[in-house]
């Protein structure tokens, strides 16, 4: 019987919002960033604020110190059982076993396994398909009609992870499947899914187990294809060929977790990142020259801009969930009872106006020259030996695809409503259709809840 998510009987002496403690656990997870700043962010002065007021089944770590504390004790926070754990026994039951849910010594030797695919030899041969996949997208430009800009980032990125990781072209008609596999995970945290776990063929965790089993199947016929070819460029590839100096390797069922965890990790965060980039960018203004917020053109305000726009609308408002695995006190906490499931928060510790002056304001100069923020404190990927794997990967990504578009001419926006919000699992970004124009440049007054959390045009 798979354990609980939630062990709602935990206490914790610490004031937090109130209300019903699976209910708000709940809205945490599926409404990340307007519960993370309108119930959790009052409570900014405590190292540790409970979901629910005194109850220790979920809380949220605040501030410098308790953020380096869960990012370096590996031991003391778990990566969470409970959430996606597969009966055991079949083909597919490692779907979910992966580096981003393993822990202790299994979480080193998959990480250890797994960075040829993210190696610098391997990012070269990346870029070239960034390029190749700008050119084919909308925002090359080759007509001018309007377009959907959050879905083109999608279908960016889903192209880029097919072929960096997979191998494959979209043309493969293919694309479907990525999504299949995508999608496995942010099923997993709708709460029909989540908290009935009874494997019968007309309940939705029935069903969803038969999908699980579907991307396997098609995951290990790439797999055996791979494995009787000669070496390619592709992630794939590399993962079944590689070997470490004691001659482990990752088994046929280890490389498709671990290539179901890529696509669950990185291909929303990867497009999010990339459109609220972008939406910063379009509706921003220099109070300075009337001009758009930032020249992605120039090498330090792409990366300032990146950076400004991850700082103030992160595509990952809370981290995945650690488990506590004994009762452990941070800062001047009580302890966090054994058990608790605790994240941090990336949107809130972005928002530390003793780190970021006016944090609500865009303000990509605050990254050029200074010292910017220390260790712990800008946590867009996370930190330490769980710091996001394909963060190299995303950002350079997000930047070869953010300057091919500032050389050829960046979209400018039609509509102006933008709502910052989940969209999938812990990933967040804008919820409804953003409508641009390619090469039209220039930048538009924002509205929407966007600008609840940033203040755009001063
Ligand atoms: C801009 C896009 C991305 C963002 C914002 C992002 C963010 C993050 C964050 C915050 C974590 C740490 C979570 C924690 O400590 O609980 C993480 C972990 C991870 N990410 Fe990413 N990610 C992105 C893209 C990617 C891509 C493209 C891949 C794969 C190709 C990827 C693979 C992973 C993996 C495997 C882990 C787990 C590492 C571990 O537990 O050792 N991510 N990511």
């Amino acid at each position: 019987m798979p354990k609980p998510l939630f062990d709602t009987d935990l206490r914790i002496d610490a004031p937090g919002p109130r209300g019903v403690p699976i209910v708000n656990n709940l809205r945490l997870i599926r409404e990340s960033p307007r519960y993370l700043l309108n119930r959790i962010g009052p409570f900014d002065a405590q190292p540790v604020v409970p979901v629910t007021a005194g109850n220790g089944s979920v809380v949220v770590v605040r501030g410098r110190a308790g953020v380096r504390q869960v990012f370096t004790d590996n031991a003391s926070f778990h990566r969470a059982d409970g959430l996606l754990d597969l009966p055991p026994g079949r083909p597919w039951s490692g779907m979910f076993d992966a580096v981003i849910t393993a822990n202790g010594g299994e979480h080193t030797r998959r990480r250890k396994l797994l960075m040829p695919a993210v190696h610098r030899t391997a990012l070269d041969h990346y870029t070239a398909v960034f390029a190749d996949t700008f050119e084919r997208s909308r925002f090359a430009g080759a007509n001018d009609e309007p377009f959907e800009l959050v879905r083109e980032c999608l279908r960016v990125t889903k192209a880029n992870m097919m072929r960096c990781l997979l191998g494959l072209d979209d043309g493969d008609g293919l694309s479907a499947f990525a999504d299949r596999i995508v999608r496995l995970a942010a099923e997993a945290a709708d709460p029909r899914v989540l908290l009935f776990k009874r494997d019968l063929p007309w309940t939705p965790y029935g069903r969803w187990l038969r999908r699980v089993a579907g991307a396997y199947d098609q995951l290990a016929l790439l797999i055996a294809e791979r494995r009787g070819g000669a070496p390619r460029p592709d992630a794939l590839s590399i993962l079944c060929h590689a070997v470490d100096e004691d001659g482990d390797r990752l088994s046929t069922e280890e490389i498709a977790g671990e290539l179901h965890g890529f696509f669950a990790a990185g291909f929303e965060t990867t497009a999010m990142t990339l459109s609220l980039a972008l939406v910063t960018l379009m509706g921003s203004v220099d109070p300075a020259t009337d001009g758009p917020g930032a020249d992605p053109a120039d090498p330090a305000q792409l990366d300032a801009l990146v950076k400004e726009s991850q700082r103030l609308l992160p595509a990952v408002p809370i981290t995945l969930p650690r488990r506590v695995t004994r009762p452990v006190e941070i800062d001047t906490s009580p302890p966090i009872p054994q058990g608790a499931l605790l994240f941090l928060s990336p949107l809130l510790e972005h928002r530390n106006p003793a780190v970021f002056a006016e944090p609500e304001v865009f303000r990509p100069a605050r990254w050029i020259g200074g010292s910017g923020p220390k260790q712990y404190e800008f946590i867009p990927f996370g930190l330490g030996p769980r710091r996001c794997l394909g963060a190299e990967f995303a950002d350079l990504q997000v930047r070869t695809t953010l300057s091919l578009m500032a050389e050829r001419g960046l979209p400018g926006l039609v509509t102006t409503r933008v709502d910052y919000g989940t969209v999938n699992g812990v990933t967040a970004g804008p919820t409804r259709p953003i409508v641009v124009r390619p090469r039209a440049g220039g930048w538009s007054r924002l509205t929407g809840t966007v600008t609840d959390v940033w203040k755009p045009v001063r």
